[in-house]
């Protein structure tokens, strides 16, 4: 067996959630992150006849029976698991009646993977319909983000407008815009319900006054799509306040939409 923490799949996961806490979204245990790997991908690195212990998930899940995940744990810290991998973050397999994560690898101290696993689980399952491709689903609390949902409509259609006029790049990362979910009592199976729906429309998917959900192909662009939302926020609540002089434009979002071969959302814009 070759050593688990060499596996370019871990050493990804600790350098992008080290980069998120860095970057001030994961204070304390806040956000959670999965990564769906294959047996293929795993099978060198641990030993895939061994269960270490199996958990009722509370959902059923079956599309995703027999994909393992890469998830970070309950209540663990997001600076920490860079000193401790094994403690902080697990590797999952869904059982084939879809209703059991059997715990394959870490969560060392007897832990297990985030409250959230209702809402990654369920978005994986909505992502994997729309793109094939999809690896990766991602929750954190950016600051700004989270700002904006305390003073801005949160109808999704003026969130993702103002978003897209905050930086010209917005658009291009994300055409497919920003859904919203009013405030919800989180760890639940009725937040994951309601997250999942969502992301059939967008990869990202803000929880108002508590943070967004990103989907991608790889970690890579799921930090970048919420990087690219929370910077447009940040320019935002730096200028709320101010008498706005100049914005960017419908036509000019057309000409972004040309230049970059991307189609923003049906719909939102003139
Ligand atoms: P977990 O520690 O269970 O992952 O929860 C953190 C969080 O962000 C809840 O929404
Ligand atoms: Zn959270």
């Amino acid at each position: 067996m070759k050593d688990i923490m060499t596996a370019p799949f871990m050493v990804e996961m600790i350098r992008t959630v080290t980069e998120m806490y860095r970057h001030g979204w994961d204070e304390r245990n806040g956000g959670n992150v999965s990564l769906m790997l294959e047996e293929a991908d795993v099978q060198e690195y641990l030993d895939v006849k061994n269960v270490i212990r199996t958990i009722p998930t509370g959902f059923k899940a079956q599309e995703l029976s027999g994909k393992y995940f890469l998830v970070t744990g309950t209540g663990k810290y997001f600076k920490n698991v860079q000193y401790d991998a094994a403690k902080n973050l697990g590797i999952v397999r869904i059982t084939e009646d879809g209703e059991n994560a059997d715990i394959m690898w870490g969560y060392s101290d007897g832990g297990q993977f985030t409250s959230e696993f209702p809402a990654h689980m369920m978005s994986h399952v909505a992502r994997l319909k729309v793109d094939p491709e999809n690896r990766v689903v991602m929750h954190c609390h950016p600051a700004n983000l989270l700002a904006m949902t305390y003073v801005h409509d949160l109808d999704e259609k003026a969130f993702t407008r103002t978003l897209w006029q905050m930086c010209t790049e917005c658009i291009v990362v994300f055409p497919d815009g920003v859904n919203v979910l009013p405030w919800m009592l989180c760890g639940t199976n009725e937040i994951g319900i309601a997250t999942a729906e969502k992301m059939e429309t967008a990869r990202l998917v803000v929880w108002a006054q508590h943070g967004i959900y990103g989907a991608g192909k790889d970690l890579d662009e799921t930090f970048g799509l919420i990087e690219t939302a929370e910077k447009g926020a940040e320019i935002y609540m730096k200028i709320a306040h101010l008498p706005l002089v100049n914005t960017i434009t419908d036509e000019q979002m057309h000409l972004l939409e040309g230049r970059f071969s991307v189609k923003a959302r049906e719909g939102y814009l003139e």
